[in-house]
């Protein structure tokens, strides 16, 4: 639901910040695509296209099998069962971030949705895995599979049967959006499938995973309307995401199509608008290019407070609401009774309900859940055993064991030692200052990042402060730690074990005693080992005027200062960023006792001993960065919109999809460390590119439409059979399926009855729905996924030291407004030390293809393309022709 845009002049609107401190003029290049109909596509107050109607399930591919028994389910239920299965029960109403009703007659439980992309969030005894950013540097598809996996099983071994993750909006359009290090990288190759492999890793414990946030979340601020009121800002509606088609399916919408093809089972729609329409209320998003386009077949869920009708968003493709009331812990929902209304009033068809149960239902049976999975053993609004049931309305409800405590940690620790190593990246290394020997007559640890936090690693809710070293951000997406450890204890521990000499010190601001210990490390020709970081999260915490996204790209808690001072006087000044991405280091490259740099991300709980690893050389670094780092914001040429430019803010994404590596490119700027690089303790030599192509089908374009919707059941249209049971206790606020009076009327439970009618056109219709050409079963076209060239090299180990090495595949499409190089490939291989290995590329059609706006298809354009592989975006060892 659009509301019209008062004509509100942008003076009008507050422009401070906190405590009235205007916010820092942001002043950088609006690098605008080149291509005039991208930014024509990406204007102030552009609409999205209607879409109807919402294409209804078939069960096609690996999900026939869950759709046969979902079906089998939906056939029984009465509506308010059907109803039950769509709706939040409120929130913190049960034990999960969010919680379906249930069919106690059928003995279904409702579902367990609970965050987070590192791990199970408010609760004990869990991992905190290295953030998805982590992944995206460590470009290993099979990491990613296993973290999801050891994800996956601590999750289930909660009781919670949707892991809300992983991460692919935010892609991370601007470096400074809050929640980029939720996801994988700003490329769309990349973290398409880090994405697929994460979800397959899940999934295949019996939790199904879900892919986030559908689309065009970039940044936090003006996602929601009243967070912004906290900075200050009365916006009218949250931000729209205005993206143009092309960029949409070969930017954003791109791995979520990995997702929708690895088989996901559930989306969660975004808070933002796009296209001035609410991104969980977008006919164009969730009918046209989700469910018809990628074919997909599982559910949506709306993000936390993200519907923002009832009627609207379930004709356009919404099938769940969370958490199920419309503002936290109101008692009223979109869906719940007025889901209930709407089909007995006719307004939603039954065809429609029975597709968003069937979808859910066969979501859960697509992963066996049903057959796995205990109920809640934890509670996520206490820590304690014993609690009120009903955390929401407190005691007088009913109080009880809520925590069981339950340990499901496994030995995953392991694992996250083996990612955090395996994903630090390697910038700099000079005079031979790495690997360290442990033979160091001084070893000096400097900085708040080394250390811990004095008030514990959980000492923040949310981890919403920066004290002590960062080993992951802040807001939803993060766990309560088991233990974090800090790099001053396992460096520590590294030295004295062997009766080595060892100091730290990790306040910045004692200028004085860091001078003299980095002046006697000097003068033992020891090492200063330096740390620092940079933080950002979730919205609705602020740490220093951050609103979740960073206000600029430098380090924090005075890091700067802290390694001006120890560069000064230590000559072996070893400097490890822990950041949620780029920052601005140039200073750092350049400086000659600065004789080595690491980029470690969020790490997770294993931090220290990960680092360890890596700079005492029993990990050879082989990550690469997974994001460019420029020498100054201005030098990405997008950046986050601070101060409304309209009462409903307007994100114009111009850039198109000149994103990251592409934009440096485009624009000719020289970065620090390119997208890609990373060095090793060894060296890889590439040679012998071949290019074969393979025999495949023409494309085929879809066309046709779909079979009639089915119905499974029949309702009970007489409205005195839904109201509820006869002597039923109601929990205060909670939300139930049935009616409060056999009246619709007083049922609507508001004034205003029908101010959520708005139907539109042909969204009621279920006699068939036409195919998009570019449509096809689980994740588009089949066409699209055929193999037409394969490419190899080979790939030689030239030092003394075995090590990681991932070879990189990148195309150039030719044409006009194409960017110089896109990734298309990539490849982690093992080397021992002088051998050789082969590297495979396969290139699906998909991946040569480019979208045409007016064909509505992918098309392999005429332009002449070739293939590039090599060590990072900017170091393209060999190339090739694609005939
Ligand atoms: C957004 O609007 C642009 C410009 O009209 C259009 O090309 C694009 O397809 C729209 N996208 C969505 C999701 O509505
Ligand atoms: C809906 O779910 C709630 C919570 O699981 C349950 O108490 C209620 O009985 C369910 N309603 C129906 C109609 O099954
Ligand atoms: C915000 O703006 C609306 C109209 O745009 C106005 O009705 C409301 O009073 C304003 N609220 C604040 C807190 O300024
Ligand atoms: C039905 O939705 C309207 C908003 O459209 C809301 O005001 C009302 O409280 C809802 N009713 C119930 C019973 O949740
Ligand atoms: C850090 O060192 C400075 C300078 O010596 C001192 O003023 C400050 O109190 C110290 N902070 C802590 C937390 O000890
Ligand atoms: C640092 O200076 C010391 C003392 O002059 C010297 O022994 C050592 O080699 C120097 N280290 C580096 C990395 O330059
Ligand atoms: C950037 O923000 C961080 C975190 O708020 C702050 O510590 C740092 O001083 C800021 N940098 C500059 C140059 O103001
Ligand atoms: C590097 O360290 C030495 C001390 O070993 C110092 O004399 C020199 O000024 C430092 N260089 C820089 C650029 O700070
Ligand atoms: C209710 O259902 C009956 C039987 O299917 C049908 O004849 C009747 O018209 C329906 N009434 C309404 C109000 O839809
Ligand atoms: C039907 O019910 C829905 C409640 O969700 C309401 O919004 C709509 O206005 C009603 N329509 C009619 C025609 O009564």
């Amino acid at each position: 639901m659009l509301l019209p845009l008062a004509c509100l002049a942008v003076g009008a609107l507050a422009q401070f910040g906190n405590n009235g401190a205007p916010f820092p003029e942001v002043t950088y290049e609006d690098a605008i695509s080149p291509n005039p109909d991208v930014v024509a596509g990406a204007q102030s107050n552009q609409r999205s296209p209607p879409k109807y109607p919402s294409p209804w399930g078939s069960g096609a591919g690996e999900w026939a099998e869950a759709y046969k028994k979902a079906i089998d389910v939906v056939k029984q239920l009465t509506l308010e069962e059907k109803v039950n299965l769509t709706t939040g029960s409120g929130w913190q109403q049960e034990q999960c971030v969010g919680q379906t009703g249930g069919v106690p007659r059928l003995g279904i439980r409702g579902q367990c949705l609970q965050d987070s992309p590192v791990g199970v969030r408010y609760t004990d005894l869990v991992s905190v895995f290295p953030a998805g950013i982590n992944v995206g540097a460590t470009w290993d598809k099979r990491l990613a599979y296993e973290r999801g996996k050891a994800m996956g099983y601590e999750s289930r071994d909660k009781g919670v049967t949707v892991q809300l993750g992983p991460v692919a909006g935010g892609l991370g359009r601007s470096p400074e959006g809050g929640r980029n290090w939720e996801g994988f990288s700003p490329d769309p190759y990349l973290t398409g499938k880090l994405f697929a492999d994460s979800i397959r890793g899940i999934q295949s414990t019996g939790v199904q995973a879900c892919a986030k946030h559908y689309v065009g979340n970039e940044q936090e601020h003006f996602r929601q309307t009243p967070e912004a009121r906290d900075y200050g800002f009365n916006i009218s509606e949250p931000g729209s995401s205005n993206i143009d088609d092309q960029t949409m399916h070969e930017v954003y919408a791109w791995p979520f199509a990995d997702a929708v093809k690895a088989g996901v089972a559930s989306f969660m729609c975004s808070y933002n608008l796009v296209n001035n329409s609410q991104a969980c209320q977008n006919s164009y998003l969730l009918n046209h290019i989700l469910k018809d386009e990628l074919g997909f077949q599982g559910y949506v869920m709306s993000d936390w407070q993200a519907t923002a009708a009832g009627v609207p968003a379930v004709l356009a493709g919404l099938d769940m609401t969370m958490a199920g009331d419309i503002r936290f812990g109101d008692g009223a929902s979109y869906f719940g009774p007025n889901l209930t209304i709407a089909v007995l009033n006719g307004t939603v068809p039954q065809w429609r309900l029975d597709d968003m149960v069937t979808r859910i239902l066969a979501g859960w049976y697509l992963v066996d859940g049903d057959a796995e999975i205990e109920l809640p053993n934890f509670q996520s609004w206490t820590p304690y055993t014993n609690g009120a049931v009903h955390a929401h309305v407190g005691p007088t409800w009913g109080t009880g064991v809520v925590n069981k405590h339950v340990d499901v940690r496994r030995e995953h620790g392991r694992l996250i030692r083996e990612i955090g190593a395996a994903s630090t990246v390697l910038l700099k290394n000079t005079k031979g200052a790495l690997p360290l020997t442990n033979k160091e007559k001084l070893t000096a640890v400097i900085g708040e990042d080394a250390g811990s936090n004095p008030t514990g690693p959980n000492g923040c809710r949310n981890h919403g402060c920066d004290v002590g070293t960062l080993g992951v951000g802040w807001g939803s997406g993060q766990a309560n730690f088991p233990y974090l450890i800090s790099p001053d204890a396992a460096i520590q521990h590294e030295v004295t074990s062997r009766y080595g000499s060892y100091e730290s010190i990790t306040n910045n601001s004692a200028f004085t005693q860091i001078d003299l210990l980095s002046k006697r490390v000097t003068e033992a020709a020891g090492v200063c080992l330096v740390f620092a970081n940079a933080d950002s999260g979730e919205g609705f915490i602020n740490i220093e005027n951050n609103f979740g996204d960073r206000k600029n790209l430098t380090l924090w808690q005075g890091a700067d200062a802290m390694i001006a001072n120890v560069s000064a006087s230590c000559n072996n000044t070893v400097l490890v960023l822990h950041t949620v991405g780029a920052v601005e280091i140039d200073q750092y490259k350049n400086n000659e006792n600065i004789t080595a740099i690491l980029w470690a991300g969020l790490p997770g709980e294993q931090s220290g001993n990960a680092i360890a690893d890596v700079l005492y050389g029993r990990v050879n670094p082989g990550a690469k960065l997974p994001f460019t780092i420029g020498k100054a914001r201005s030098d990405y040429g997008t950046d986050v919109l601070y101060t409304p430019n309209q009462p409903v803010p307007q994100f114009n994404f111009r850039e198109g999809v000149f994103l990251d590596y592409r934009s440096f490119d485009a624009r000719n700027i020289t970065p620090v460390y390119e997208f890609g690089f990373g060095l090793s303790y060894t060296t890889f030599a590439y040679s012998n590119l071949r290019v074969e192509k393979l025999s495949a089908e023409p494309y085929t374009p879809s066309s046709g439409s779909s079979e009639p919707a089915p119905t499974y059941g029949s309702i009970d249209n007489r409205t005195a059979s839904h109201t509820f049971p006869e002597g039923f206790t109601k929990i205060p606020l909670y939300i139930y399926p049935w009616l409060n009076s056999s009246s619709l009327n007083a049922s609507y439970g508001a004034p205003g009855y029908g101010d959520n009618s708005f139907i539109p056109p042909g969204s009621r219709d279920g006699s068939s729905y036409s195919h998009a050409p570019a449509s096809g079963p689980n994740g588009g076209n089949e066409g699209l996924w055929e193999p037409l060239y394969r490419v190899c090299a080979t790939v030689t180990n030239t030092g003394s030291v075995a090590g990681d090495e991932v070879a990189q595949l990148y195309v150039s499409l030719g044409g006009e407004y194409d960017p110089k190089v896109v990734l298309r490939g990539f490849e982690r291989v093992g080397i021992e030390a002088g051998e050789s290995v082969e590297v495979e590329f396969e290139l699906a059609r998909r991946d040569v293809s480019s979208w045409d706006v007016v064909k509505q298809d992918w098309v392999v354009t005429e332009a002449a393309k070739k293939v590039f592989v090599g060590k990072s975006s900017r170091l393209l060892e060999l190339e090739g022709d694609l005939e």
